[in-house]
């Protein structure tokens, strides 16, 4: 594991996008793996600064979002699809075909998650995944727990959970829904690389026991440990309990 530590939230963010301008530039039909939340807001950023600047050309790459919330799809204020049409797909040249989001809202969320592995597997699997993390450890929306979920499937929100996710329902946790998809750890630890990026105070301790930890599925971030290639990417606060 490749842990750098930089000076601001900022800088981790320009640090992990370099990484995957390089990965796209060496492979650009390259499979990866997106997360949401505020952390990766910077990093989609630079993104799409590099597009616009015509260092960065998405259009042989897939993408495969985490996670969504059940009951929200495309055009919902709230869902990560629209989060991720908000802060990447509409600025960047990847083909709307090959930008994958859980639907949420599929009628059978079952005929759903199985489809999205199937996506998944058909692109040869995730190149690169970039992840953020969970106060409480989780990673997607894998919440910790007695056991792991391998593939995608679907998952009951812990209420820490729904209330770090209040910022998309108007600061209002109680409308986050209360289930969501997710991929599942062992499509993400199939990754052939993991990106981690993770800042602010409010992640220190989870880092650090994340990172030097026991190996728990009470952490799933500490599932990280036995992934041969991971780079983390922290600012000196989400760095400052290691
Ligand atoms: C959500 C997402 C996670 C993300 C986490 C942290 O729960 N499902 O994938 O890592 O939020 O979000 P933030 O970066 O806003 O702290």
């Amino acid at each position: 594991m490749h842990i750098s530590t930089y000076s601001s939230a900022d800088r981790a963010a320009r640090a992990a996008a370099t990484r995957v301008l390089e990965c796209l530039g060496a492979n650009p039909a390259l499979v990866l793996g997106l997360p949401t939340g505020l952390t990766p807001v910077p990093l989609y950023r630079a993104l799409v600064r590099a597009h616009q600047a015509g260092r960065a050309d998405f259009s042989l790459a897939t993408t495969f979002n985490l996670d969504e919330f059940l009951g929200l799809g495309r055009g919902d204020a709230g869902s990560y699809r629209t989060f991720m049409e908000a802060h990447l797909f509409a600025h960047v040249n990847l083909a709307p075909r090959r930008a994958h989001v859980l639907d949420g809202r599929a009628k059978d969320w079952r005929a759903e998650v199985e489809a999205y592995d199937a996506r998944i597997r058909r692109a040869g699997g995730l190149d690169l995944v970039i992840l953020g993390i969970g106060r409480n450890g989780h990673l997607g929306f894998n919440e910790p727990g007695p056991t792991l979920a391998a593939r995608t499937h679907r998952v009951t929100l812990r209420a820490t959970t729904r209330r770090a996710n209040a910022g998309l329902f108007d600061g209002d946790w109680r409308r986050v829904p209360t289930h969501a998809l997710s991929m599942g750890i062992g499509t993400i630890l199939g990754a052939r690389e993991v990106l981690l990026l993770a800042t602010g105070r409010s992640k220190a301790r989870i880092v650090a026991r994340a990172l030097r930890g026991p190996i728990t599925t009470r952490v799933p971030a500490s599932l990280l440990q036995v992934h041969p290639n991971v780079s983390v990417c922290l600012d000196r606060e989400g760095a400052s309990a290691l």
